[in-house]
């Protein structure tokens, strides 16, 4: 799969702007603020019909404007396909497929496939469940509709039984065949969610640890990811019962996959308290290869991949070896943003690796030849 064009409309800081994409390295240069991320937010859009930021569409349009466009003109299996996102500030969104409209966006989500590695992938290590939750589960929704679908519907009724639960708060009574007709949803699509997510860990474990090792480049360690989840000793709806005066008062629900961790470990200890910064910053990328690994045998064809501003984050040594493996062709197409253009273009010369570079100035786009 390739991207071979792709026009902005009013998205973000771009008025009007259009590239043709030739070869499979694209590099955008440009200072700070310019709109190196807005233009992978736009691809993105047009993978997962939404940014990978906030869920507002509306920030994305321009300021002083009323709607964006985004339009992008792929190769898929020899056929040319085109993906058009609109949105205008009526709220509505708008995604089409070859000018057929989606009736529902799940529909698209995983046809065009795309690995993002960007700066705040750090917050997978650092922060709470939730950021891992959400990796995970873009992935799997990538590749599985039904592990998506039943995604949608498990959080859609997580939301009503909460205010459900606090509407017994306030009323002081409650409405027994009501909840136990949304526990017996939440628990039917808990459970197809918990499946797949056990089952996926088990394939995702090999493939970070072989790009974790060849990251590592002769050390050899162990690498660990465990799929924690309440539902692993309990019966759901029995501890959705058990917990039902507390989670009253809570006004939320407490036991659920929407609690489930994933635990990153090295050599057995885990990774945000124990690993050097060399270790978590190889870790990640692992981690991204690795879905880039899975994507590309599971959808038999290779995923996008953007890389937001990672000469920054990484050091020399990290970067040779990622190089190594772009040199080896072993990716697909690539698209690469750097604040500083004489360091990647360096980097990817030393890497014997050609490119196709453009500028990018205040939301206007111009290739460097
Ligand atoms: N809705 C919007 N309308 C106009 N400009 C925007 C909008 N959203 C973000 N921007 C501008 O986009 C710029 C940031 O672009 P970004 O792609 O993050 O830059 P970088 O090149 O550093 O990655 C900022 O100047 C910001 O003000
Ligand atoms: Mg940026």
């Amino acid at each position: 799969m390739r991207l071979e064009k792709l026009h902005l409309m009013n998205f973000k800081n771009y008025a009007d702007a259009e590239v043709h994409l030739q070869g499979t390295i694209h590099c955008f240069l440009g200072k700070n603020g310019s709109g190196k991320t807005n233009l992978l937010e736009a691809i993105h859009y047009l993978s997962f019909t939404k940014g990978s930021f906030y869920a507002n569409d509306l920030a994305n349009v321009r300021h002083g404007q009323d709607q964006f466009l985004i339009n992008g003109l792929f190769e898929k299996n020899g056929k040319r396909m085109e993906v058009a996102c609109s949105f205008s500030s009526e709220r509505r969104k708008n995604v089409s497929e070859n000018g057929k409209e989606y009736s529902r966006f799940s529909e698209h989500i995983g046809k065009y496939p795309i690995v993002l590695v960007a700066p705040n992938d750090i917050e997978l290590i650092w922060n709470g469940g939730e950021v891992r939750r959400k990796f995970f589960d873009t992935l799997l929704s990538q590749l599985d509709k039904e592990y998506l679908e039943n995604l949608i519907r498990y959080q859609a009724h997580l939301r009503q039984r909460n205010s459900l639960l606090r509407m017994f708060a306030d009323k002081g009574s409650i409405d027994r065949d009501l909840l136990d007709s949304y526990d017996e949803k939440i628990v039917a699509a808990g459970t197809v969610l918990y499946n797949k997510r056990a089952g996926f860990v088990q394939e995702y474990l090999p493939l970070v640890s072989a790009r974790y090792n060849f990251l590592a480049s002769g050390l050899t360690e162990t690498v660990g990811l465990a799929y924690l989840s309440d539902l692993e000793k309990v019966d759901f709806k029995k501890e959705l019962d058990g917990k039902l005066d507390r989670d009253i008062a809570l006004g939320r629900t407490s036991v659920g996959i929407h609690r489930d961790d994933f635990l990153f470990t090295l050599n057995g200890f885990e990774l945000k308290r124990f690993g050097s910064q060399g270790q978590q910053k190889s870790f990640l990328i692992a981690l991204k290869l690795a879905e880039f690994d899975y994507l590309a045998v599971k959808k038999g064809s290779k995923p996008l991949i953007l890389l937001d501003d990672i000469f920054d984050k990484l050091d020399d040594e990290r970067i040779h070896q990622l190089m190594e493996l772009v040199a080896d062709g072993a990716f697909g197409q690539i698209f690469i943003t750097d604040a500083r253009p004489g360091r990647s273009l360096e980097v990817l010369k030393v890497a014997g690796v050609k490119s196709q570079n453009f500028s990018v100035e205040e939301g206007s786009l111009a290739e460097l030849f």
